[in-house]
């Protein structure tokens, strides 16, 4: 990887071209390169991103590329499908890619293409098998990656959606989430789904033994980890146990086993096209130099607005009630990723990293935030997403969402005058459109394997490990710690805030 230096001298150059480009608005860039309102738009499939409304000049993003060629970015996407050990700290592969594309040329990456296959059949063979039981209601209990993969493809292709199972979704760990839900279902046409590649996460092992009781037992239960031994130690017998492999991480796993719930709500032929959808983006990114990159310039568009505008969110707005569970998921996908202040090599990194990412769905959200994205002394970069064909007949509807998605992003741009300043609306705030053609399970697929690889290209800008999660173990221990003090079998602890705060919770309210 690059070093230090490095890094710091590119931090440089951005800022210097920020300071160039400080009093060119939107509006200028445009007037001064007309063409960028098609230059800057680019397709691949059924995905077309403009990023003709960012703030980065023809000078700019010649120096973007520069700064990604020079930082290793298409080596880096090499090193990723062929299964180099790009998780350092713990020592593994990011293989993702495996579970759809067959790209990789090392053994370690065909052999997990191997491995992806024969998990593909068995889920295959399982979910015919849950369907001769007669169960009509599955239940996925996870969280994190392990939940919101899955739920999120689930809600995005309902209405296409072409099989005899409804799929539910159980992931916080508390009661009122299981009581609500086990109320609406028949034990003896359900069956659950215990996703955990770990199985040893309290609130999938808890959520799961509560569902198991209800159930009457382990035999309607199937688990995807790669730990089976454990899965069986649950009850659930090892043929039932479908496979996950540490070459996965959690947040890059709806491909796998842990997307069962989706690929039995989706049917075979819809699981089969989002898995298409996603290596056909992977062979994109894998081949395109990095000027035509879709992932590439979406990442360099990410990098610009964190380290040389230094703006610290960025803002992700689906202009379809199918996506509404996107942001959610990208949360995990880019925080969980890049939300890290140390690089690859232990030193502190040399420029500010992932941004706080944060949307919800339009038209709704322009009635809640919406103002403060356009007159907000804060800047937020957007993100709008609209899908060109409808999956309903209601045109006049459609007609006005999208009319919303184009209007906002041209809003947020160019801004407008007004006398009175209440009203001045100052626009030059940076955004990036995605159209996609439908909502089809391959765009979907083609979108999601995008977010993944822009992800990964900014971890490598930044030179940090996309693959870890160490920030989330702190709090799961000192919870584990507290539990016997909740339970009344220990004095608690040290800390006169907890204790103070837990002394309230044993008083009973
Ligand atoms: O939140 C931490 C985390 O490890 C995520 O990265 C992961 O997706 C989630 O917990 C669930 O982990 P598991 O699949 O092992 O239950």
């Amino acid at each position: 990887m690059h070093s230090r230096e490095q890094a710091r001298n590119w931090a440089r150059m951005l800022d210097e071209h920020a300071k160039r480009l400080a009093d060119t608005t939107i509006p200028q860039l445009l007037a001064a390169e007309p063409e960028r309102a098609t230059t800057q738009s680019l397709r691949h499939g059924p995905i077309l991103v403009s990023f003709a409304r960012q703030r980065i000049d023809a000078a700019a993003w010649r120096m973007l590329f520069d700064m990604a060629d020079e930082l290793g970015v298409p080596a880096a996407l090499g090193d990723l499908v062929d299964g180099v050990e790009v998780n350092v700290t713990e020592h593994r592969p990011a293989l993702h890619t495996a579970l759809r594309s067959d790209l990789g040329r090392a053994p370690v990456a065909q052999r997990a293409r191997e491995q992806a296959l024969a998990a593909q059949r068995q889920a295959e063979t399982l979910a015919r098998r849950l369907a001769d039981e007669g169960v009509t209601d599955v239940i996925n209990i996870g969280i994190g990656g392990s939940d919101l993969g899955p739920r999120f493809v689930v809600d995005a292709l309902r209405e296409q959606a072409d099989s005899p199972f409804r799929v539910h979704f159980l992931s916080n760990v508390d009661g009122h989430a299981a009581t609500r839900l086990l109320r609406e279902l028949d034990p003896a046409r359900s069956a659950a789904v215990l996703v955990s590649k770990s199985f040893t996460t309290q609130e999938t092992l808890l959520n799961g033994a509560l569902v198991r009781d209800w159930l009457g037992g382990p035999q309607s239960l199937v688990a995807v980890s790669a730990e089976v031994a454990r899965a069986e130690a649950f009850g659930i017998a090892a043929e039932r146990v479908l496979p996950m492999w540490d070459w996965v991480g959690g947040r890059y796993s709806v491909w796998s086993a842990a997307g069962f719930a989706a690929r039995l709500a989706l049917g075979e032929d819809g699981w089969r096209q989002l898995l298409a959808g996603a290596a056909d983006i992977d062979a994109h990114v894998a081949k395109a130099p990095v000027a035509g990159n879709l992932a590439v310039r979406h990442a360099l568009v990410a990098v610009w607005n964190r380290v040389a505008l230094r703006l610290p969110t960025h803002a992700v707005l689906p202009y379809d009630e199918r996506l509404a569970k996107l942001p959610a998921y990208l949360q995990q996908l880019f925080m969980e990723s890049l939300g890290k202040s140390v690089r690859s090599d232990g030193e502190a990194v040399a420029m500010p990293t992932g941004a706080v990412l944060w949307g919800a769905p339009g038209t709704d959200s322009q009635h809640s935030f919406f103002q403060a994205l356009h007159q907000g002394v804060e800047v937020t970069p957007t993100e709008l997403i609209g899908v060109i064909r409808p999956h309903h007949p209601h045109s006049a509807s459609h007609q006005a969402l999208l009319a919303n998605l184009l209007a906002q992003s041209q809003a947020f741009a160019n801004g407008a005058e007004h006398g009175d300043p209440h009203r001045r609306h100052p626009g030059n705030r940076p955004g990036t459109v995605f159209l996609l053609d439908a909502l089809t399970p391959q765009a979907l697929g083609g979108l999601l394997a995008l977010y993944e690889h822009s992800v990964y290209v900014q971890s490598v800008i930044w030179g940090i490990n996309a693959f870890d999660q160490w920030g989330v173990e702190l709090g799961k221990r000192i919870a584990g710690d507290l539990l016997p003090a909740l339970r009344g079998d220990s004095a608690g602890p040290d800390d006169p805030v907890t204790r103070a705060l837990l002394a309230e919770v044993l008083r009973g309210g």
